[in-house]
């Protein structure tokens, strides 16, 4: 992915183009501009004087030997007034070059970018026939760097299948609903997963339940964030620590731990996009998007605007391809985090994913898929909609995310006893949504 990198740093050095190409192009260009445009202005010559001047003999030849005094202040006025609308336009043709030279560079660059990320995806090529096309959503992977962090290195080989696993990270205020999620993984036989231990406790605990843990190194500034820091601060030290999975070149599909694991997920994953998210959204419209139609009556015939809407993905649980725009995304999100402590992790998660380019801004460039809402199942599917349904209530998703509520570990032990236990009321003592 050498290409996108080369791509983004482009961006970047706007004002190191390529020089020679470039300055070669702006000065022709300018040069065939400046011709064209005085050709156009002035058809008989540059030099203004002379058909003035010729056309003012051809007057005094008629006129009287006494008005010549007066004739030559009139002429010195023709001429000043002359000049005048002459500096005018002069005014006016340096913009309209300054204006075209911006327009020159701006392509130069289009052409540089687009022509790397020829050389970088393939040899240029026709486009196919009609419904036969379908452009990239499958980045290449990086280059594995061990480099990075050798101790995780020499964990991750041992723990991952075919380059991909699960990852959570916990602090001891989580131990409880940890318990659950690693007994429920355990439960399946999903060898794949490590929990990142963010303080002693947690890491200890894990060594005695023989869980796959990873603590880092306390010298690690970062990691002061973990012991200290507030819910915020630890999301935004997952996006870092996830940085060091990407770039040893693994796939992680990240997790929290008020999840019930009922089924192993890596056989229900595509793989075909950057990130493949769990999804808030409760219906086919708001998991996947629909048409949100904004009605403004005082527009009379207008009075209808589309606008397209989807629930957010959840930053939860995702997979994550090792590609440069899955880093890109992380690093964005990350610093962005450290920018606007007050924001939220998930916001910022999905404004980056989501957002176009725009002026003044460059978006990311990644493919997003949306899990399906019943495999991959929130809080709010479960207890509104599924539980309800005599049929949905039949089918058992892969993992259910207790997201939508704050009594997450009863809610959690109960999701085991409905699907696994199959105790059908286990679900009931609880409210749809939480009475605050
Ligand atoms: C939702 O989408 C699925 C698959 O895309 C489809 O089979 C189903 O009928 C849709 N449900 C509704 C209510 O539209």
């Amino acid at each position: 992915m050498i290409g996108r990198r080369d791509g983004f740093s482009m961006r970047n050095t706007t004002h190191s183009l390529p020089k020679s190409r470039v300055t070669i192009g702006v000065a022709i260009g300018v040069g065939i501009l400046f011709g064209c445009v005085f050709a156009f202005l002035f058809p008989h010559g540059l030099f203004l004087s002379a058909p003035i001047i010729t056309h003012r003999h051809s007057k005094s030849d008629n006129a009287q030997v006494g008005s010549a005094s007066c004739e030559s202040s009139e002429r010195v006025d023709m001429l000043k007034s002359e000049f005048v609308a002459a500096s005018e336009k002069n005014a006016e043709l340096k913009k309209q070059i300054r204006e075209l030279t911006e327009k020159l560079i701006l392509a130069e660059q289009r052409k540089d970018q687009a022509q790397k990320q020829v050389l970088v995806l393939g040899k240029q090529q026709k486009a196919g026939g009609f419904g036969t096309v379908k452009g990239l959503r499958t980045f290449p992977t990086v280059v594995p760097d061990e480099s990075v962090n050798t101790r995780l290195a020499k964990i991750l080989e041992k723990v991952a299948v075919e380059r991909e696993l699960i990852v959570a990270l916990a602090n001891s205020n989580v131990k409880d609903m940890l318990e659950v999620w690693f007994t429920n993984i355990k439960r399946i036989g999903i060898p794949n997963y490590l929990v990142v231990a963010l303080d002693e406790e947690i890491s200890r605990f894990c060594k005695s339940k023989d869980v796959p843990e990873y603590k880092r190194d306390s010298d690690e500034g970062i990691d002061s964030v973990a012991r200290t820091g507030g819910n915020h601060a630890v999301s935004g030290l997952k996006f870092r620590i996830l940085r060091e999975f990407l770039q040893l070149g693994y796939s992680v599909l990240l997790s929290d731990v008020d999840i019930v694991y009922l089924q192993n997920p890596f056989p229900y994953l595509y793989r075909d996009s950057d990130v493949e998210s769990m999804t808030d959204g409760h219906d086919n419209g708001t998991a996947y998007g629909y048409n949100d139609v904004f009605d403004e009556p005082a527009m009379g015939w207008a009075r209808y605007a589309h606008t397209m809407r989807m629930w957010v993905y959840n930053s939860g649980f995702f997979y994550i391809r090792p590609t440069i725009p899955s880093i890109e995304l992380l690093d964005r999100v990350a610093s962005r985090l450290s920018r606007e402590p007050n924001s939220w992790d998930q916001a910022v998660f999905n404004e980056e994913l989501f957002f176009p380019s725009h002026p003044g801004y460059d978006g990311l460039h990644a493919a997003r898929r949306t899990m399906d809402f019943y495999l991959f199942m929130n809080s709010k599917v479960l207890f509104k909609t599924v539980r309800r349904d005599a049929k949905l209530s039949k089918f058992k998703p892969v993992i259910v995310h207790v997201n939508y509520h704050p009594d997450k570990l009863p809610r959690m032990k109960a999701i085991v006893e409905f699907y696994v236990r199959g105790k059908q009321d286990a679900l009931e003592p609880f409210p749809d949504g939480s009475d605050w």
